[in-house]
């Protein structure tokens, strides 16, 4: 804990002093303070001589479009030059490396010759929000009049990352976790088309989303709506879902960058990360954000290193715009701009607007124009910000005139002038249905109870088997638990048009084998329990647990979870249960791991479905998986483990609002299964787990290396790297081309050995020599084969030198570390089946 604000806090203490008092023209311009972007500073910058401004050092590398690709041009089959409405194909063996620079560079031509018409007030209002509640959607970014002329439309940015917020008529599609459960790249992107439809449909330029702060904590708040505990999956189902959400034409914003882990004190607190675990683990999947094209970054509440996430030069310039070649915008979480300056930190537009809501200031808007006058910050610096958002406009193509006008109003949804109701749901609910049943995890599977084979009769039990007493959307932002959970609470969420229970789900299906349903819905009643159960064929019971965003509390979890047991006494339910009934399948809706030892080894329990929240078709997808209509194929996105404390890293709480909470990541490299890995801790189902009603041999591994054309471009590059040498720190250095391109080919054979039709997912673990700190094992690859029992199929994996790397930190550049780089290929974290030594 932190007791004093440090240095940069001091800075943005005294630059919001300053723009208080309306700043002028007439201003000097005081002395520099060079420690203001340093984490690790301890001197007090000198006391003011002059004035009222402190200037914080501007980055020479912040003013101009920064070029992504290392090479001077395309090289087809490889690098092919993308636009985002025909991206590259799914391939769940990706050797493609698309290149939006060239689509890059025509919307930023495109987009300095629309600012070059633009009054100073005009671009300073491309980069500010109209305020809270100002504008029809949560963000909103004024026209520029006349529209049709030199003028320019705006900008409406709507959550959230699972579905157009706050309107009717849209789908509810799966939460981030579900998603990257899949671990199908083909439903990831296909969910991300359907998704950008949608928003564009409503009139949308801007999806907020998607997001992918990584499961660090298990009991985080907002887990669900990103992608799991490991950067290489975030990674995959984030550059999946923008290159879908894109290709549909809406802009993606990837959030929150970064080290935005918890709910609790996420103003209020300073992740202390350290440069390696930075780029390795929470930098990674943002990386691959850019790498998709993604149009926009959404800076987080928190601090890094001391320094608000929002005016963190290091974190934005340095890392995000120069090292990655970021080519679009940066916009704030909202209200979590902290000062003018922070433009010059790499901030280009500030959401909503307004300093807090409602406040009628702002750190942009007049104090910035007031700021370019007085030559604080430099006018260049504002056109560049400018030139950013209206670029993602154009590379996204919403200067089309068939792009939709907003259709509604996020604020007021039952005004009728505002709200055209317009159906943009299509058939979407398919891919709904399909990630729901490709995202449960089948834990365990006693003499094949699943899938149901002429049960005849089942007994139904606990809340979360049935609906909602309030109905789908009872809960503004979904801030309650009653019913069947399908996605977490506050800004991530969207209205259900329908919520497809699992009792309404079983009870149609029923009919067709004529198998009798009965319920029993109360989670307390253990005695009405005990009887429900009694005498039925089989008894699924359904328990769940929930969380959310900070600014809603349910049941005593503030965000974060405070517990990682079920809600409504759900161990106690599974137990009854299971005791008055020797079939017992337990199905789980959770935002994040549990502990499960009370019951998971009961003999009563044939079964246990993990199903998370899997939105709208929750029910028909649990149908899906119970009868064998999809052969389970999700896998689990994090580690379960027997006990909460055996995970690495554990909410941060306590402190005063006076304090700066101080999260150290001390864990480092060590998150999830890497930890459970270097410990020597046995989880209760590992990373990457999951059956099939099938098994699976694999066989003949072969690794052998991949020449490319392009390899020529970047001999001396490749050369170093192969020497174990590091390579200059440049622009766009870390997505550079030699970085990505195929380097490695692993190939193997998975033969189906049961007797079902079904999907496998070989998962490819990189395993570094201990000298170079890395963990045991980290996840590098993995792909998706479907095969007809007996059929055996060559499965292949393609490594890059970037999968072989990690982050030195003196050279600032990805370096092959010395020794033998080998591999497993399994079928989990913990079932390694094959093993190789990369030919390095
Ligand atoms: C704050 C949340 O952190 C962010 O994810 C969301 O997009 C904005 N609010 C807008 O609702």
């Amino acid at each position: 804990m932190a007791s004093l604000r440090l240095i940069p806090l001091l800075l943005s203490a005294l630059l919001v002093a300053a723009q208080n008092e309306a700043p002028s023209a007439s201003v000097a311009i005081s002395a520099t303070i060079t420690a203001a972007a340093s984490s690790t500073s301890s001197a007090l910058p000198p006391p003011p001589t002059e004035s009222t401004y402190y200037v914080i050092p501007i980055s020479p590398v912040a003013f101009t479009p920064l070029p992504s690709p290392s090479n001077p041009g395309p090289i087809p089959g490889v690098f092919p030059s993308a636009v985002p409405n025909n991206p590259p194909p799914v391939s769940s063996d990706p050797t493609l490396v698309p290149d939006f620079a060239p689509a890059w560079t025509v919307a930023w031509e495109k987009a300095k010759a629309k600012i070059a018409g633009f009054t100073l007030e005009e671009k300073v209002n491309v980069t500010t929000g109209v305020g809270w509640m100002n504008g029809r959607c949560v963000g909103n970014i004024p026209p520029v009049y006349p529209i049709d002329g030199r003028g320019w439309p705006g900008l409406c940015l709507e959550d959230s990352p699972l579905g157009v917020r706050y309107t009717n008529f849209v789908t509810a599609f799966p939460a981030g976790i579900n998603t990257a459960a899949t671990w199908n790249r083909a439903l990831i992107r296909l969910r991300g088309i359907y998704m950008g439809q949608e928003f564009v449909g409503k009139g949308v330029h801007v999806q907020l989303g998607p997001m992918m702060n990584l499961g660090k904590n298990a009991q985080g708040g907002r887990n669900w709506e990103g992608f799991g505990a490991e950067p290489f999956l975030a990674g995959e189902a984030a550059y999946e879902t923008i290159l879908g959400m894109q290709q549909s034409g809406v802009q993606a914003c990837a959030k929150h960058y970064i080290n935005n882990e918890q709910e609790f004190d996420r103003t209020q607190e300073s992740s202390n990360v350290d440069d390696r675990t930075e780029h390795e683990i929470y930098g990674h999947p943002f990386m691959r954000s850019v790498m998709a094209g993604v149009a926009s970054v959404m800076c987080s509440y928190n601090l890094i290193n001391d320094t608000y996430a929002c005016e963190n030069d290091r974190t934005l310039n340095q890392i995000l715009k120069y090292e990655y070649g970021f080519q679009g915008y940066i916009q704030s979480d909202w209200s979590a701009t902290h000062s003018t300056m922070g433009a010059t930190a790499g901030l280009d537009m500030t959401m909503p607007g307004d300093i807090a809501f409602g406040s009628n200031t702002s750190y942009f808007g007049y104090n910035l124009t007031q700021f370019v006058l007085n030559g604080t910050i430099q006018e260049s610096r504002l056109d560049d910000m400018a030139t950013r958002i209206v670029a993602a406009w154009y590379l996204l193509g919403q200067d089309a005139p068939t792009f939709p006008n907003v259709s509604f109003n996020a604020f007021y949804p039952l005004d009728p002038t505002q709200n055209e109701n317009i159906d943009v749901m299509a058939d979407h609910y398919t891919v709904v249905h399909d990630i729901g049943a490709a995202s449960t995890i089948l834990l365990k599977n006693v003499n094949n109870t699943l899938p149901l084979k002429g049960v005849r009769s089942i007994a139904m039990i606990g809340s979360d088997a049935g609906p909602d007493l309030r109905g789908p959307n009872g809960y503004t932002d979904r801030g309650g638990d009653d019913g069947v959970l399908a996605m977490g609470w506050g800004s991530g969420t969207d209205n259900f048009p329908w919520l497809i229970s699992p009792l309404e789900a079983i009870q149609a299906r029923a009919r067709q084998d004529h198998t009798l349903v009965s319920w029993f819905l109360d989670d307390f009643d253990y005695a009405g329990v005990a009887t429900a159960v009694q005498g039925q064929e089989m008894a699924i019971v359904f328990v769940n647990s929930d969380s959310g965003e900070g600014y809603i509390t349910v049941d005593g979890n503030e965000g974060d979870r405070k517990n990682l047991t079920a809600w409504h006494g759900g161990d106690e339910l599974i137990l009854t249960v299971a005791a008055n009934n020797n079939n017992t399948v337990v199905v789980v809706h959770s935002v994040g791991p549990l502990i499960i030892e009370p019951w998971v080894d009961h003999p009563n329990i044939t079964a246990i479905l993990w199903a998370g929240v899997p939105g709208q078709e929750v029910g028909n997808s649990l149908v899906s998986i119970l009868y064998g209509v999809w052969n389970p194929t999700g896998r689990l996105p994090y580690t379960i483990a027997k006990n909460a404390s055996d995970y690495p890293s554990q909410l941060i709480l306590g402190g005063t609002p006076q304090d700066i909470l101080s999260i150290n990541y001390t864990q480092g490299l060590f998150i999830d299964y890497r930890w459970f890995d270097a410990q020597n801790i046995t989880p209760r189902y590992e990373f990457g787990y999951g059956l099939s009603y099938s098994t699976f041999k694999y066989s003949n591994v072969e690794v052998t290396k991949v020449y490319n054309a392009d390899d020529a471009y970047d001999a001396e590059l490749i050369a170093n790297w192969e020497a174990g040498k590091p390579n200059p720190l440049t622009v766009g250095s870390t997505t550079a081309l030699w970085l990505h391109t195929p380097a490695y080919q692993v190939s193997f054979d998975v033969t189906n050995t049961g007797d079902y039709y079904g999907g496998e997912i070989p998962q490819l673990y990189v395993h570094f020599p201990p000298e170079s700190g890395e963990p045991p094992q980290v996840l590098k690859g993995f792909t998706n084969m479907n095969l007809v029992p007996g059929e055996t199929q060559r499965g292949t994996i393609t490594l890059s030198r970037y999968s072989l790397s990690i982050w030195d930190i003196a050279s600032q550049g990805w370096l092959k570390p010395s020794g033998t780089i080998t591999f497993t290929v399994g079928a989990s974290s913990r079932d390694p089946r094959l093993h190789g030594t990369f030919p390095l």
